[in-house]
């Protein structure tokens, strides 16, 4: 798995150097073929607008019974797949509930998952999410979390819009090994704005929410947090 994150990352790095010599020799800084978006007055990459159309051949590894499992699938329930990306993991989960919405703000990334059947693509932040208040039973956010830029304000939104009852199953790198250490330095050097949190630091946001937490991890390089809402 982190063979393919760090081809991504390497990718990125790549064609952020291409950018540089087009800047030194006179072409156009960005013209490399990624978006561009205007927030607050800086000029940021959109990472994933670059990546989107190799990104499911190079990432494929995704532990889907541990997924299944912690989100108590097969059930009949709506789930809500934030920072969901091409789909790469929903799809596979289409077949065990009634309905998948995956939101993102990539539109590259959504292009992708448009193209896979049944999925519903909806561009957003997940920091402000476009659904009422208990629209989901599950919501899953899988290698995403560090990419969102207020992360305590996209774990309340995805808490807000949970059913009672409902469950939220948070993917992320562990940032205390060592390979993970090396992917979060490729990523800063990739100039992407991630930020790791611990699962320590997800659990005490999540029970200031009034969740019920539960950790587990792979012994390699994840962590899953799981976060339920009472009834
Ligand atoms: C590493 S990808 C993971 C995609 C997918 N969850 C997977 O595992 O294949 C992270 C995704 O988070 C999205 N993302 C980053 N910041 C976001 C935000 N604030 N709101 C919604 N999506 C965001 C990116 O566009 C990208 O598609």
């Amino acid at each position: 798995m982190f063979i393919s994150r760090l081809s991504i990352i390497v990718s990125l790095n790549f064609q952020i150097m291409i950018g540089i010599r087009k800047a030194v020799t006179g072409h156009a800084f960005f013209e490399i073929k990624c978006r561009m978006r205007k927030k607050k007055g800086t000029r940021m990459f959109d990472h994933f607008n670059m990546v989107a159309s190799i990104y499911d051949k190079v990432i494929r590894v995704y532990d889907h019974k541990q997924m299944c499992r912690l989100l108590d699938l097969p059930a009949r329930v709506r789930l809500l797949d934030a920072g969901g990306g091409t789909g790469r993991v929903s799809q596979r989960l289409c077949p065990l509930v009634d309905q998948v919405v995956i939101c993102d703000m990539s539109r590259a990334m959504l292009r992708q998952a448009a193209m896979r059947e049944k999925l519903n693509p909806v561009r957003a932040r997940a920091e402000r999410l476009p659904f009422a208040d208990e629209t989901f039973d599950r919501v899953l956010t899988v290698d995403a979390l560090h990419h969102f830029h207020n992360q305590r304000q996209a774990l309340a939104d995805m808490v807000r819009v949970l059913k009672p009852g409902g469950r939220l199953v948070i993917e992320e790198p562990d940032k205390t090994r060592p390979f993970v250490k090396i992917v979060m330095l490729l990523e800063k050097l990739a100039l992407m704005r991630s930020h790791f949190l611990t699962s320590q630091q997800i659990v005490k946001w999540l029970n200031g929410l009034g969740m019920t937490t539960y950790v587990e991890n792979d012994g390699r390089f994840i962590f899953w947090v799981q976060g339920d809402k009472s009834q």
